[in-house]
């Protein structure tokens, strides 16, 4: 089966926890896009009534616009009932790294604020450590950042400063920079992102500790739900 059949059925899975008059985190990547798909198709055929989204980055709120979902904030909304979001890796504690798309800082901020948060991936996200497979991205000030960057390297991370595929500068949507912080398998995250975010002039990182409640994993085999 091909990784967008997986990544939908995974998203698709978690709307079925959205129950009308929540306040809905979307999430960012091309998992959870499913997910505000399938909302907006719901919303369109009268099953669900009442959603209010938060987006987590401008390409979703964007998307959710053209979608006619009705959005809303934290400020109005400083509660979320749910949100559904993707990752980048997943481990057996359900600890993630996230951040791949580059939303990480808004995707953290909207975890904290969601009373469950849903993550979606396909089976290749999951592993037994973070790291196995993808760098941290951490979200620093453009001001110093040559700073950030030997503070990380001197944690024991390769960093490389996210360039988009036309080799100009990664900004995120708060116009901040992303280090890209390879650190191998990583035995223990919590000590690691504790150092991580000490540092000022580091925004955020990737790393999402004890944030995820449940779990939906889509493989060939079928849908697997977990919870922390
Ligand atoms: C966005 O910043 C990320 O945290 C995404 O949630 C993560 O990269 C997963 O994206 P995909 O679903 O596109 O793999």
């Amino acid at each position: 089966m091909d990784m967008t059949k997986l990544k939908q059925q995974a998203a698709e899975k978690a709307v079925e926890f959205i129950e009308s008059g929540m306040v809905v985190g979307l999430g960012h990547g091309s998992t959870a896009i499913w997910a505000t798909r399938r909302i907006a198709q719901l919303l369109d055929e009268g099953q669900l009534t009442n959603i209010l989204g938060i987006p987590c980055s401008a390409i979703v709120e964007k998307e959710a616009q053209s979608l006619k979902i009705p959005l809303t904030t934290l400020e109005d909304n400083p509660t979320i009932d749910i949100t559904i979001d993707g990752a980048d890796e997943v481990d057996p504690h359900l600890d993630l790294i996230k951040g791949g798309g580059g939303a990480l800082l808004r995707e953290k901020i909207v975890a904290q604020a969601s009373k469950r948060e849903v993550i979606v991936v396909d089976e290749s996200k999951v592993v037994s450590h973070l790291g196995t497979n993808w760098a941290i991205p951490v979200e620093v000030v453009p001001f110093g950042y040559g700073s950030q960057v030997k503070y990380l390297e001197a944690l024991g991370a390769t960093v490389t400063v996210r360039l988009n595929p036309d080799g100009t500068r990664f900004y995120t949507d708060q116009n901040n920079l992303i280090c890209d912080c390879q650190f191998g398998i990583i035995s223990d995250p919590a000590r690691l992102a504790e150092k991580i975010r000490v540092r000022t002039g580091i925004v955020e990182h990737g790393l999402f500790i004890g944030l995820a409640n449940d779990l939906i994993v889509a493989s060939a085999n079928g849908i697997q739900h977990l919870h922390r």
